[in-house]
């Protein structure tokens, strides 16, 4: 038996009839762009964030971007977040023409370590942007007192987290914005590119229908100048259909990740850690492994898929030699490039992969 890393397939043939119902109706109504599927889509997933408004974009990566815009980022302003986050991440830093901070990370849990933010902290710093990588958040509340002591604005990259919490809040909603992508394999996924901007303040919220929209008030008259960002009518469609399953969704991965957690124990790897903080809804489940190469290539020989998020940290990537940080200068970030590794992983997962991924991994070991 061979075992994907990720078939996403599974997800549509248990739920075909009411997506394909939904698109029914968009195609035969033939509005596409701006219309009451994304109205509903944008208040529904607030309402579910806990959010006050929700504004649809066309990718994550243009959520981060239009978020930092409506931030009042200006060209040359600095935005603090971490090495080991999807390339997009720091590429809507750049399209802000903003230019990132990179400090490194706690390695029990991938995310931004809070100690270091402050030595980061330059008078041309406008932004803190923790990234929720995995599926949990970063650790918000002493990140937010910083921000609140430097006047900072907070901009969450919660494209990984939809549905974890810290504390009682759901990630996206403790910021001045959150942003999410809703690219087909996220926790919620659409059946293409799609991204969303939740924010409780109405000028942000105001700001990013003006951004996404070339900037126009009214058809033909533009009040600033924008971008062509739009989150359409067949995605908003069906992410309705898809977010009456997320929290059962996300409830399934934390047992499956639990049943992960319970077959790997005692072996020599680092198993993914819940931080005390808050819900971690496992986008990914990523394990720690000193010789991660060779277990990769033991597991691929046998039919195995595993992927690595992220093998190259953006510091030491060629398209962002001009950051100048030297290799060295983000150890733990750097240290996890080399020993991460991601495991088949997605609610629809057979019991069954997931006993034969582990035992495979066993096998390894022994
Ligand atoms: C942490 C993180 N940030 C940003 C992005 C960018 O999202 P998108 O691919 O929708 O542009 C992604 C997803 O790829 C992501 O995982």
């Amino acid at each position: 038996m061979n075992v994907s890393f990720l078939e996403l397939s599974r997800q549509y043939l248990a739920i075909k009839d009411e997506i394909d119902r939904a698109m029914a109706s968009v195609f035969s109504r033939a509005w596409f762009i701006l219309g009451k599927e994304l109205e509903a889509f944008e208040q529904e997933f607030a309402a579910y964030l806990g959010a006050r408004y929700g504004v649809g974009v066309g990718s994550g990566t243009e959520a981060l971007h239009l978020a930092l815009l409506a931030c009042g980022v200006e060209a040359g302003d600095e935005v603090i977040t971490v090495p080991n986050t999807a390339v997009p991440t720091i590429s809507a830093i750049s399209f802000a023409n903003a230019i990132p901070r990179l400090v490194d990370i706690d390695p029990a849990t991938f995310t931004i370590d809070v100690q270091q933010i402050e030595a980061a902290i330059t008078p041309r710093t406008k932004v803190l942007l923790p990234v929720h990588l995995y599926g949990q958040t970063a650790d918000l509340e002493p990140l937010l007192d910083v921000a609140r002591r430097y006047n900072l604005c907070v901009v969450e990259d919660a494209c990984q987290a939809h549905g974890a919490t810290y504390g009682s809040h759901k990630a996206g909603t403790l910021g001045d914005a959150g942003c999410f992508s809703f690219y087909p394999s996220k926790n919620l996924g659409a059946y293409g590119d799609a991204g969303l901007v939740c924010t409780n303040k109405p000028e942000i919220a105001e700001r990013l229908r003006l951004l996404r929209n070339y900037g126009q008030t009214r058809r033909y008259y533009h009040a600033t100048k924008g971008f062509n960002s739009r989150l359409d009518e067949l995605q908003a469609a069906l992410l309705r259909v898809k977010l009456h399953y997320l929290e059962n969704w996300n409830t399934h991965r934390r047992e499956l990740a639990k049943r992960y957690n319970a077959l790997l124990q005692g072996l020599p790897v680092t198993l993914p850690q819940e931080a005390a903080w808050g819900r971690h809804v496992f986008h990914l489940y990523v394990l720690r492994v000193p010789e991660r190469d060779r277990l990769c290539s033991f597991l691929a020989e046998r039919g195995i898929q595993t992927i690595i998020h992220y093998p190259v940290p953006v510091h030491l990537q060629e398209a962002y030699r001009d950051l100048n940080i030297l290799p060295g200068a983000l150890p733990e970030a750097e240290k996890a490039a080399r020993e991460i590794v991601s495991l088949p992983f997605y609610p629809e997962i057979r019991e069954d992969e997931i006993d034969l991924v582990a035992a495979t991994i066993r096998e390894f070991y022994r």
